[in-house]
């Protein structure tokens, strides 16, 4: 970068001193936006064109200036100065140095304010759409795994202490339902980022006949910003995409902490594609689950950047202020980290391989089919809460001998109640306990076949 100083106008009297210079710049972030800048000055440019705000000549010389630009951009030819502050200022005076004067009317009627603010919701527009499609690719990973393992049974928990039977794919589908609002969320909130500033200018609109519908439309935004004052200050769209970011990392950070319990040797049920394991420098028996603990790490960064931009907002007076420009790191890493996590995560899950006899063999410890014990009791007239006290003493029994409750002899079972007959036997499998979670929303196989096939249908839907 060219760090030559010198006064900002005529209206002062020295130039910034080169740490106010260094402390003021944005440009060393802000030229991620250089693609969207150049797309909304030149929407704008078309629209003071058509007004007659500014000649055709003018119009058709900024238009091959700018595209000029973007080629020098896309192939690492400009030449950003820190000097001129931010990825604004840098493309304009670059494109006066091309086509003269023509470059230094693209300004009328516009400010840096409305500018950046466009900038940044066409940014945000590009990135949710990419998003979505990324959640969508993991989503169908989910399913594709889950497929497999309708009748894999391992021990679903509450408080970490095993519960109740539940089969591996409705475990997994669990995680898809999450990512299923995480899209419809990105839809919701693509709906607000999807507005266009552009003609608030400062921040009290312009004196220029311009046609805000026009340039609008030429961006595909789905609408305008209606008040000159919000357009400009406002971050709120971007404070509502951290947000939705957050929870799908939160969503990500779960699922991680699960595969990283369940690929632990003490409990095994799967292990992930060595790609996405490291080992020990020092102890050469181990497979680090590295890609899944950076996840439930990463979560703490995105979090972070959510507070960052809510406490960033919370005490600005109307309307643009600089603070704002504190807005892009947060939001660039934001964008960035979800997007790497979502691309690895789809990966990572493709490579899971199961251990389902080890899902298995934990499912029958801990005594999984005491509740359907209860409802079998339940069922032959037992009151519910005399049936809970009868699996009680059942369950104690077994603990003490050694043994799960489908070990027991008939006989042993019936001390504790007289109700319980030979057809108890196949409730107390796990197969018999998940088959009878037959509703919709259950873990039965069939509920879970038709939830998976709902589920494609509508990723199918949705693409
Ligand atoms: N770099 C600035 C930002 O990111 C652009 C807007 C500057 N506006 C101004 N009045 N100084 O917010």
């Amino acid at each position: 970068m060219d760090n030559h100083k010198t006064k900002w106008s005529g209206r002062f009297n020295e130039p910034v001193s080169e740490l106010v210079e260094r402390y003021t710049a944005s440009v060393g972030f802000d030229y991620h936006l250089a693609e969207y800048d150049i797309q909304g000055s030149l929407a704008h440019a078309r629209m003071l064109a058509a007004q007659h705000i500014i000649s055709q000549e003018d119009f058709t010389a900024i238009e091959k200036g700018l595209s000029q630009i973007r080629e020098e951009i896309r192939n690492g030819r400009f030449e950003w100065s820190l000097q001129l502050e931010d990825v604004h200022l840098n493309i304009e005076k670059r494109l006066t140095a091309i086509v003269g004067d023509a470059g230094k009317r693209l300004h009328t009627g516009r400010s840096r304010n409305d500018q950046v603010a466009t900038d940044i919701r066409l940014y945000l527009r590009a990135a949710i759409d990419e998003i979505t499609s990324l959640i969508q690719s993991l989503q169908k990973a989910l399913i594709d795994l889950a497929e497999n393992h309708t009748e894999t049974v391992m021990p679903g928990f509450t408080h970490l202490q095993v519960a109740q039977p539940v089969s591996f794919a409705h475990h997994l589908m669990a995680y898809f339902e999450m990512l299923k609002r995480d899209v419809e969320r990105m839809h919701d909130c693509r709906k607000r980022v999807n507005q266009s500033p552009l003609g608030a200018a400062a921040l009290a609109g312009t004196s220029y006949p311009i046609n805000r519908e026009m340039v609008a439309q030429d961006l595909a935004f789905d609408g305008i910003c209606e008040n000159s004052l919000d357009a400009v200050s406002d971050r709120d769209f971007a404070i509502e995409f951290c947000a939705c970011a957050s929870l799908i990392m939160t969503h990500l950070s779960r699922l991680s902490e699960e595969l990283i319990l369940w690929m632990s040797p003490s409990v095994g049920f799967i292990t992930l594609a060595d790609r996405f394991c490291t080992g020990s420098s020092i102890m050469p028996q181990k497979k680090n689950p590295d890609v899944p603990e950076l996840v439930r790490g990463k979560t703490g960064r995105i979090n972070g950047h959510l507070v960052a931009l809510l406490t960033l907002m919370k005490a600005q007076p109307l309307a643009y202020n600089k603070d704002n420009q504190e807005d892009k790191e947060p939001l660039f890493d934001t964008v960035d980290t979800l997007t790497d996590t979502l691309r690895i995560y789809a990966d990572m899950m493709t490579g899971v391989q199961v251990n389902a006899e080890k899902m298995q063999r934990a499912a029958l410890q801990g005594f999984s089919t005491a509740t359907d014990l209860a409802d079998y009791l339940v069922k032959k007239g037992v009151p519910f809460r005399d049936a809970h006290e009868i699996v009680a003493r059942s369950v104690q029994y077994a603990e003490q001998k050694g043994c799960d409750l489908a070990d027991l002899e008939l006989n042993e079972l019936q001390q504790f109640s007289e109700y319980i007959d030979n057809d108890i036997f196949s409730v107390l499998t796990l197969k018999g306990s998940l088959e009878s979670r037959n509703h919709l929303g259950g873990t039965a196989p069939q509920q879970v076949r038709d939830a998976i096939a709902r589920a494609r249908n509508g990723l199918s839907k949705n693409p």
